[in-house]
């Protein structure tokens, strides 16, 4: 969703909040704009990305040390100069920056039309600057007294940061369901929607609960609930460094992304098991045991690509587990009156930890008495605080907003927890929990042999990048990575993808194949390996393209496909690990070759927020 960095201290606050806007501009780029103060309030905004902004400041007066900047994905209003952020409130004293949807804007409104109040944009955002004037106005209270009050009469969800004219020493910031941290450095403040704009300053950090406002004033923060309980601020140090949010001469944050997965991936299993003694080592496991070894059934809950790795993790529990597993998108689940109750477990997959509808849907599970584990990539985020229990993806700072490397790093968590659940319920041995560590140590080599299948997919992408339609066929653990090859390719090529379970093909999809029509097949040799070979020989039947994914040393497939790429053999469970990597490559070339912007899809954004 929307970006949100500010700064107060003894520097100049513009380069500090442009090269934080561009840090942020992951989470939304159709529209950006600064508000800095320096006796005067100043205000830039620019439809278009944070270069544009930056070039249309030049010359005019950016000075300042208080200062506040923010990169947009539209919701109310469509993205126009008008309707960026900041805005301003009646009399131009008060300045906003939001991410979130206020709901009942339209009924505050209508009360503020009612109180003679005049709105320039059609945002929600620019309600709540005129809310907080009338109401400090009326009521003759400080701002921070006037924010709260306000905050009060929304309905919905919200990062803001608010400045005033009046107040230059005072900077406000507040959340509710949009993610807000605090940077805390040496006479200096920074606000921000996660740490990346804040690290090059300062490591120590302190995130926002919802319903708590940061108030920093004369150099002091002081944090408060929307009741006016005053907090004491947990502050913790980051560990994340500069470099992982940095391209590292790689040309896209995706593909720098893509590369990093042995890495991610090891970070995500290392120190979780012991393949001497064949045990574990996650507090999730040794903490819920009973509950683990009780459970009736697991639900898991995700969006987006994360979804897809909650359908992997579907064939994974139940595959080795023996555990009934329902995946559900948070979206629905949370909407359609679900049965839940206390013997579930419910898992919440999200990269950012932010995602409102997965957020919401394990607050919902909570609620009717299950338990909740959260598997995230992004520390102190809001799923994991909500959760009873989880584990970390130790992927590093995702940012293109195609995710590729936190979809690895959460199938290798779901990969231990199902041996660690399969242990704990009597279903594993010791000798195939060897086996299975012992592979799992194997898998970072074998992911990063998979990556030098670059130069072949780069010649396949060159074929193929004009089609107009892709279908991306896959059986057992291969369907979940056709679902998500497919989804990568749509979200940064523009061009329309299908997953489908190979057989299912049968019924639909197949009338779709012509001699146009490039078909993707995950074909690794496996236990239904006989059968994809049929699927592929039904393609080639109309002519179709096949593109296969095989096992090294395959010839069998190799004869009949039109180009193949070689992954390494694992066992079949760890199949998604690699099988999922040429996808992501193929999705990647022909993006850059059609002149997409990989990183930054359009009218997608890397944090949902809003439902
Ligand atoms: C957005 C992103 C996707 C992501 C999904 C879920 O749509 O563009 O890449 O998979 O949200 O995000 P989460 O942070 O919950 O994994």
């Amino acid at each position: 969703m929307c970006g949100i960095v500010a700064y107060i201290g003894h520097r100049e606050a513009y380069p500090i909040l442009i090269k934080g806007l561009k840090r942020l501009e992951y989470r939304g780029y159709d529209s950006a704009g600064i508000a800095l103060l320096n006796g005067n309030l100043n205000i830039y905004k620019k439809q278009g990305k944070v270069s544009e902004l930056e070039e249309n400041v030049k010359g005019k007066d950016i000075s300042g040390s208080l200062g506040m900047g923010h990169t947009r994905w539209a919701t109310h209003g469509e993205p126009n100069d008008v309707n960026s952020h900041p805005h301003i409130s009646q009399s131009g004293e008060i300045a906003i920056i939001h991410n979130g949807i206020i709901e009942n804007y339209a009924t505050l409104k209508e009360a503020l039309l009612d109180r003679g109040h005049t709105f320039s944009s059609d945002t929600d955002t620019e309600i709540l600057a005129h809310l907080i004037e009338d109401i400090k106005q009326n009521t003759h209270s400080t701002l921070e007294e006037a924010v709260r009050l306000a905050l009060h009469e929304v309905i919905g969800a919200y990062a803001i940061v608010i400045v005033s004219k009046n107040d230059p020493t005072k900077l406000i910031g507040a959340r509710k369901g949009s993610p807000l941290v605090v940077g805390i450095g040496d006479g200096e403040f920074f606000m921000a929607s996660d740490a990346t704009p804040i690290i090059e300053y300062t490591k120590n950090v302190s995130y926002l609960n919802d319903g708590e406002i940061a108030y920093i004033k004369d150099g002091t923060l002081t944090v408060k609930t929307i009741n006016n309980v005053e907090k004491v601020p947990y502050i913790q140090t980051l560990e994340m460094n500069l470099e992982s949010i940095e391209k590292g001469g790689y040309k896209h944050f995706m593909l720098k992304e893509i590369h990093e997965q042995p890495k991610s991936i090891y970070d995500s299993l290392r120190g979780r098991f012991d393949p001497v003694t064949a045990t574990f080592a996650m507090r999730s496991l040794k903490e819920y045991e009973g509950k683990i070894k009780n459970l009736n059934r697991i639900i898991i809950v995700g969006c987006g690509t994360s979804w897809h790795a909650g359908l992997v993790g579907e064939y994974l529990f139940e595959d080795i587990a023996r555990i009934p597993v329902e995946v559900e998108y948070a979206s629905e689940f949370r909407y359609r009156n679900p049965v839940v109750n206390e013997d579930d477990l419910v898992i919440a997959i999200s990269q950012s930890g932010e995602t409102a509808d997965t957020l919401a849907a394990i607050e919902l599970a909570k609620e009717k008495g299950a338990t909740i584990f959260g598997l995230c990539n992004v520390v102190g985020s809001s799923i994991p605080r909500a959760s009873h229990a989880g584990a970390y993806t130790h992927a590093g700072p995702e940012i293109g907003v195609a995710s590729t490397k936190a979809f690895t790093a959460q199938v290798a968590v779901l990969t231990l927890w199902a041996l660690g659940f399969a242990e704990l319920r009597g279903k594993t041995t010791k000798q195939h929990l060897r086996e299975a560590f012992s592979q799992l140590e194997a898998i970072t080599e074998k992911v990063e042999r998979t990556l030098h299948c670059e130069s072949k997919v780069i010649e396949i992408a060159k074929v193929f990048k004009n089609s107009r339609n892709f279908l991306y066929l896959g059986r057992g653990y291969g369907f979940p990575v056709a679902l998500e090859g497919a989804l990568k390719l749509k979200e940064i090529s523009y061009i329309h993808a299908e997953g489908y379970p190979a057989a299912e093909m049968k019924h639909g999809p197949i009338a779709l194949i012509d001699e146009e029509m490039p078909v993707v097949v995950i074909a690794t040799k496996g236990n239904i390996y006989e059968k994809v070979i049929s699927n592929i020989q039904e393609v080639k039947a109309r002519k179709g393209k096949i593109i296969a994914i095989v096992t090294e040393g395959d010839t069998k497939v190799a004869g009949m496909a039109d180009y193949t790429i070689e992954i390494p053999e694992t066992i079949d469970y760890l199949e998604p690990l690699v099988a999922t990597i040429p996808l992501q490559l193929l999705s990647y070339h022909i993006a850059v070759m059609r002149g997409c912007n990989v990183d930054q899809p359009r009218n997608l954004a890397k944090s949902v927020t809003v439902e």
